[in-house]
């Protein structure tokens, strides 16, 4: 694709993200952005679907349409995938892998859909050079991205070549961790970051995903630039001294100085967690970099204890879908609820949970309810104010 030329992109997330996002891609700079199906669409050139790559918190994948087409059933999506020159996107030398998805549509078997997409990109190169590009489901050169919405094929090429919110921290799950995405959002929503004399504290850290991304957004650093593998690298189109420069660019933007940086600390009872969320901490694609910005530290919920005059309190409990029963989770509510009040005046506190009955156990008002999708869950961000 040529520096200047502007085309259509399609930034996709998580259902009810995509006001966020817009919110968002509006701040990189990206102008012309409009809402759409699970994600925003944007006009712009290269350069700016770059600068989404390295620098959205919220995105899940940078989509270059290629080509819109009617597919009824699988002998039209496949001649309508053999229309694309595909040889000017990428060798027979390159791995692919094919996502596919479909909705509303008559073609609703995901797996024969992509296995078609695949046979008409192979055949193609098969026919024109006599060999054909391999398959590769891990970390592709090329990923090709086939949505079907009634009938209406949209394909494409996932610049992101896998899903934005794998930041390259995340080594070490622990129970339950939130997508790194979604603990953007959540904070995000909260008015993170808000300045270097506001804390952030998160009891029941688990993995670290809300601390680690609360010290991403205060140090200004580009959630892309820990990762080393993106779906537009190997791509001919690919324009590689712009991504150079965005890279310095956002290397050069990073806050280093801690009298400008926020306290950030997440406990959590478990120590394998909290071995889970050091781990985690030093194995960002930049040694070392979130190394200081944010204490992890074995440690009960009721211990825990106000580390500054105000900051942003939230914490992503268990809530009975996945690590336990509802009924023995309510003492726990009723404890951060407790600890908030006595502990934590000043500060604003937020409980993200996907059960409106241990809501309720926390025993203060919510100022504020937000909605969100933690994988099918409908969960909700609630604000407590704590004065
Ligand atoms: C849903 S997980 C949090 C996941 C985390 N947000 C992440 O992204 O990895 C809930 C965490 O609460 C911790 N926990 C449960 N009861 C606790 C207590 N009384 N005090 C401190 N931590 C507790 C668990 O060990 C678990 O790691």
């Amino acid at each position: 694709m040529a520096n200047r030329e502007v085309r259509e992109f399609f930034v996709t997330t998580a259902k009810g993200m995509e006001d966020l996002l817009l919110q968002e891609l509006s701040g990189l700079g990206i102008g012309s952005v409009t809402k759409g199906r699970g994600g925003v669409s944007f006009r712009g050139t290269i350069r700016e679907a770059y600068r989404v790559c390295l620098g959205s918190r919220i995105a899940n994948r940078v989509l270059l349409p290629l080509k819109t087409f009617f597919a009824p059933h699988e002998d039209r999506l496949y001649s309508g995938i053999r229309q694309i020159r595909w040889a000017s996107h990428f060798t027979e030398n390159n791995t692919i892998a094919v996502d596919f998805a479909s909705s509303q549509s008559k073609i609703t078997h995901t797996q024969y859909g992509a296995l078609k997409v695949k046979d008409a990109i192979v055949d193609q190169f098969r026919d024109e050079t006599g060999t054909r590009p391999s398959v590769s489901v891990v970390q592709p050169d090329i990923q090709v991205n086939v949505y079907i919405f009634k009938d209406e094929a949209t394909v494409s090429l996932d610049l992101s070549g896998e899903s934005l919110h794998r930041r390259g921290y995340r080594q070490e799950g622990a129970n339950a961790p939130l997508k790194e995405n979604l603990a953007a959002a959540l904070l995000m929503s909260a008015g993170w970051p808000l300045g270097p004399d506001t804390a952030f504290l998160d009891p029941m850290c688990g993995s670290g995903t809300l601390g680690l991304e609360a010290a991403l957004m205060a140090g200004n650093i580009a959630p892309g630039l820990g990762r080393d593998y993106f779906g537009f690298l190997k791509w001919k189109g690919h324009q590689e001294k712009i991504w150079k420069d965005l890279i310095e660019e956002a290397k050069a933007a990073i806050i280093y100085d801690p009298k400008k940086l926020p306290k950030i600390v997440g406990y959590d009872q478990d120590f394998r967690a909290v071995r889970a969320a050091l781990k985690n901490t030093e194995t960002h694609g930049i040694p070392g970099l979130l190394r200081g910005r944010v204490h992890f530290e074995k440690k009960e919920l009721t211990l825990g204890e106000s580390i500054a005059p105000k900051g942003i309190f939230m914490v992503n409990p268990p809530y009975g879908e996945r690590l336990g029963d509802e009924e023995s989770l309510r003492p726990l509510y009723k404890e951060i609820g407790d600890l908030m009040k006595q502990k934590f005046k000043g500060w604003e506190g937020y409980i993200f949970t996907g059960s409106p009955v241990l809501a309720k156990s926390v025993g203060l008002k919510a100022s504020k309810k937000m909605v969100f999708f933690n994988g099918p869950i409908e969960c909700r961000l609630l604000k407590f104010e704590l004065y």
